[in-house]
């Protein structure tokens, strides 16, 4: 496919030419940065912000003790709004307490730099070790079945929507809106859906995460994250999985 191949071009061209500004083109739209610069800040820090490496993983893989999610492949847009929120204090970090500082000692550029870099971090998919979250002990785990029915069909009798229906098959993202959430980190995806629900996490577009988490009760929360960390990214019947960007 057209898209895969200048992305691979693309790679090749970074690893070649690191220090060169690129501006990526989507099937749908531009991801403007440089990814080089993105790759630098990601691995060691900038000025007084500490490298992201620290706390989200070499590969941004995020981290179940510390709470910090995932952050390779997921969408440029949404990677980009998050930094800004955080910048502008639309959104709290209320887990450690850093992101705010972080994202205001960055620039605008900076922000998509990193975006571009993240999105092209392709790692496979790598779900939270359950066991480990067991023995962690800081967050129940849930029933996985229970919540891939709450993926794929919501809950009617309480309203509550598939999230699927917004965020794409088993939560691969719909992006730019929508937000990856197959093979987040499970604490991570706990932790937010408890802030949407107490509304310490307001940064939705015309509420729209808050609406589903408040009907939400802490079963339903350990369940759809334990499945949705670890869900597949296609049926068995068909394998492909389309250009998400
Ligand atoms: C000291 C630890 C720490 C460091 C260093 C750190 N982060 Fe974070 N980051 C977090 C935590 C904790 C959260 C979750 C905040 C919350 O609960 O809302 C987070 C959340 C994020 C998110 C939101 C992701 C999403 O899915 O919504 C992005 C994007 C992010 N960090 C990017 C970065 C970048 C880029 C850097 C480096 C410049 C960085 N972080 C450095 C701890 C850290
Ligand atoms: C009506 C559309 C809609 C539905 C349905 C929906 N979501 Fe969301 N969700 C969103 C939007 C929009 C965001 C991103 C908000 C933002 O910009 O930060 C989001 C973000 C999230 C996040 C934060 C991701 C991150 O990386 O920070 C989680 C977790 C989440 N949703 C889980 C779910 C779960 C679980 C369900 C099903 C029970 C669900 N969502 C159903 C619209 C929806």
């Amino acid at each position: 496919m057209r898209y895969s191949t200048t992305l691979a071009i693309l790679c090749f061209g970074l690893s070649a030419f690191a220090s060169t500004s690129v501006s990526a083109l989507s099937q749908y739209y531009e991801m403007p940065g440089n990814a080089a610069n993105g790759e630098q800040i990601f691995k060691s820090g900038k000025g007084d912000v500490p490298a992201c490496i620290s706390c989200h993983g070499e590969e941004g893989l995020g981290d179940d003790a510390m709470g910090t999610p995932r952050l390779a492949g997921q969408g440029y847009k949404f990677l980009v709004k998050q930094l800004s929120d955080f910048a502008t204090d639309k959104r709290q970090d209320t887990t450690m307490f850093i992101m705010n500082t972080n994202a205001k000692g960055l620039s605008a550029e900076d922000h998509q730099d990193l975006a571009l870099y993240l999105t092209m971090l392709k790692k496979p998919d790598t779900a939270s070790d359950m066991k480990a979250v067991k023995e962690l002990g800081t967050t129940p785990v849930g029933v996985r079945y229970k919540g891939k029915i709450i993926t794929q069909y919501g809950i009617p009798e309480r309203d509550v929507p598939a999230c699927h229906s917004c965020h794409g098959y088993n939560g691969r993202g719909a992006f730019p809106m929508y937000p990856r959430l197959l093979a987040q980190r499970y604490t991570y995806l706990v932790s937010q859906l408890k802030k949407w629900r107490d509304g310490s996490r307001n940064n939705d577009s015309f509420s729209q995460m808050q609406i589903v988490a408040q009907k939400l009760t802490d079963e339903d929360i350990y369940n759809v994250a334990t499945f949705l960390t670890s869900a597949p990214e296609s049926t068995l019947g068909n394998r492909r999985v389309p250009d998400l960007q």
